[in-house]
């Protein structure tokens, strides 16, 4: 039997509880309904059986790479994240394997916020501690991602899986997933947590440059993680490791939208962050400037709603690139009571609720 807790049906009740009467028992049989009939739904929204409701859309079906919504992904991060990348719906229609991005950046090097120390700090115990206390991405995240992986076997290699909260609730979804990332302390939190012992999933310890890419894999998924790495080295093994209608997609982001305290983050972030080299970059525009990365298709999910306790969301802070306990040292202590102080006239009895997206790119790689 596969594992219960991430299981679909079951993953809705988990959010259904974690949201208290957001989103009522009724309410979940009905989007459980709309799910049989392929249409991905908002918890929370009130909706009549039998009819596709407002509030619930169409999703692609499994094996038809089709592209729901299509967005430019310029990119221009809120006050709030600088490292959540929030992306802004526009205009145009991205056509098949249509490049976006400016040219000429072949020889240009990554941000110098993006080295590898930085992205070393996911070795800290602390950072794979707090990850837990980052939201969830949507359930359409998985729902999508099932969607591209159509070539049998449907086996998907998830790059900088961290503690698998992409991995975990996708294999029971595909026959197989390698979850690969090179922090210890990441992968043993991730097999600590549902669904981290599921049959279909295999945890490497190894970093993407490091890791010989067994092919053929249907979909190879980097989520919030393909920043850290040596796009020239491992772009092109990727490319050489997808099946035939094997597809990269990038989960470029989760984040909240419409965070009243967004711009009072900023100034919080600038003073305590330890990555002093961070700027905002965009990764897909990263990629595409280098010639490293067609794109096919962008869709960023409905808004479901998220509610956490503000020790909770102080906490997931020292998940963050820049927020490690251990680099911060005292310094993590004065910024918890700073955040808290910022944060708690928005809370109702000591909860925090949001409007939480995920953005997915998909495409091919290409050889720079
Ligand atoms: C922000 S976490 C994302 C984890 C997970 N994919 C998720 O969506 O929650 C970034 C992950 O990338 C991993 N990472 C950093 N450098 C890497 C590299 N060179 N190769 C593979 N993974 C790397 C880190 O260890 C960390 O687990």
């Amino acid at each position: 039997m596969g594992c219960m807790r991430c299981a679909p049906d079951a993953e809705v009740e988990a959010y259904g509880q974690r949201l208290g009467d957001a989103c009522s028992e009724a309410d979940m049989m009905v989007r459980q309904r709309c799910r049989r009939r392929g249409w991905a739904c908002t918890p929370g929204v009130r909706r009549r059986p039998g009819r596709r409701p407002a509030g619930c859309r169409a999703i692609p079906p499994t094996g038809a790479a089709r592209i729901v919504r299509a967005r430019a992904v310029t990119q221009e991060p809120k006050d709030y994240e600088r490292e959540a990348r929030i992306f802004y719906p526009v205009i145009i229609q991205v056509t098949h394997h249509q490049k976006i991005g400016s040219a000429g950046m072949d020889m240009a090097p990554k941000p110098k916020g993006l080295a590898p120390e930085y992205g070393a700090q996911f070795r800290d115990e602390s950072v794979a501690d707090a990850y837990p206390t980052r939201p969830p991405y949507p359930t359409e995240v998985f729902d999508v991602l099932a969607g591209l992986a159509r070539d049998e076997p449907r086996t998907v290699l998830d790059l900088g899986c961290g503690t698998g909260d992409i991995a975990r609730p996708l294999a029971p979804r595909v026959s197989r997933v390698d979850a690969v990332d090179p922090s210890p302390a990441m992968l043993a939190g991730g097999r600590a947590l549902p669904c981290g012992d599921h049959p279909h999933l295999h945890w490497i310890r190894a970093s993407a440059e490091e890791f010989d890419y067994p092919a053929p894999f249907a979909l190879v998924v980097a989520a919030e993680s393909l920043h850290w790495m040596d796009w020239g080295v491992v772009l092109p093994r990727i490319g050489r490791a997808l099946s035939p209608r094997g597809r990269l997609a990038l989960v470029v982001g989760r984040g909240f939208i419409d965070v009243p305290w967004a711009a009072n983050l900023r100034p919080l972030i600038d003073a305590y962050s330890t990555n002093r080299d961070f700027a905002p970059y965009d990764l897909v525009g990263e990629l595409t400037g280098r010639g490293l990365f067609a794109v096919e298709g962008h869709l960023q999910t409905a808004p479901v709603p998220f509610a956490q306790p503000v020790a909770a969301y102080v906490e997931s802070w020292h998940s963050r690139n820049g927020f490690s306990r251990e680099r911060m040292g005292a310094r993590a202590a004065e910024f918890d009571t700073q955040l808290t102080a910022l944060v708690r006239p928005f809370a109702v009895a000591d909860w925090l609720s949001f409007r939480l997206v995920a953005d997915i790119v998909w495409g091919h790689p290409q050889r720079g």
